[in-house]
């Protein structure tokens, strides 16, 4: 597909990749709906972006900004599920100063959860939907994570990202009969307001192990994302873009 031709749906696309994404859509001479519960990050993006608070955790909000997406834009070729946040913690650990066990909540285990795993799946559920429905052809881009190979103090996040790359290849099966592929994308680490969050010793720690020697940049993602909405040969498969870190 020519980035020219995309209607996209772009999730989380007030901060970091989500925003870079979406501009860079616009900036190409596709169309977009940026989505975010952060309403004033969205405001940032400029008129050529169509935007609208979404929280992808209610799926009747999933279902109304579907509809108006499609609307806003003539139909829907491209669903960028990004939206993502973190709560990381350890599973069981014990405390420092008392000695005493501890367990990650259902709380902070299911924030992620509803957030990164239902969310993210039914946002692609009610694209691909009405797709389906105006018999549109397109592609479908979760966004994995490189932690999804397991990785110490993410269990709820990585819980989300393995099904989400897993699924690509679920939902490519599926989708098929539709004329809809299925392509994850995996971040290793990248320079967003998500990371930006992190303890800065972590993170230089992290970013040293990387082999190119840098941080990634949302351009190094836009890239990916360009050559999945382009190459329609890719399908069913997760795309790592991290630098060549493994954690
Ligand atoms: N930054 C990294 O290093 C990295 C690495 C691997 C994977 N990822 C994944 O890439 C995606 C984008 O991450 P980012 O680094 O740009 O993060 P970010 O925090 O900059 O952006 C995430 C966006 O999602 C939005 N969001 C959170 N909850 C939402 C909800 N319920 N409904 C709608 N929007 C919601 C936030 O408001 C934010 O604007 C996430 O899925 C993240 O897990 C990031």
């Amino acid at each position: 597909m020519e980035l020219k031709n995309v209607k996209a749906i772009v999730t989380g696309a007030a901060s970091g990749m989500g925003f870079h994404f979406a501009k860079r859509i616009a900036e190409a001479g596709g169309q977009v709906c940026a989505g975010d519960v952060n309403e004033a990050g969205l405001a940032e993006h400029g008129p050529s972006v169509h935007r609208r608070k979404l929280d992808v955790s209610s799926s009747a909000d999933v279902t109304a900004f579907t509809k108006w997406a499609a609307e806003q834009m003539g139909g829907l070729n491209v669903v960028i599920s990004n939206a993502g946040i973190l709560r990381d913690g350890l599973l069981v650990k014990r405390d420092k100063e008392t000695g005493e066990i501890k367990v990650m909540s259902d709380d902070q285990f299911n924030a992620v959860i509803n957030v990164n795993l239902t969310g993210a799946t039914i946002v692609v559920r009610e694209a691909v939907a009405e797709m389906a429905r105006r018999k549109e052809k397109g592609v479908v881009i979760p966004m994995s994570s490189v932690a999804r190979h397991g990785n110490r103090g993410q269990s709820n996040y990585v819980s989300a990202k393995a099904a989400l790359a897993a699924n690509a290849v679920t939902w490519a099966k599926e989708f098929g009969v539709f004329g809809i592929r299925a392509v994850a994308i995996a971040p290793g680490m990248v320079e967003t307001p998500m990371t930006q969050g992190m303890n800065q010793k972590a993170r230089d720690m992290l970013v040293e192990k990387i082999p190119v020697g840098r941080i990634g940049t949302t351009e190094d993602l836009w890239l990916g994302i360009k050559f999945v909405i382009e190459c329609e040969y890719l399908n069913g498969t997760t795309i790592d873009i991290d630098g060549g870190a493994k954690l």
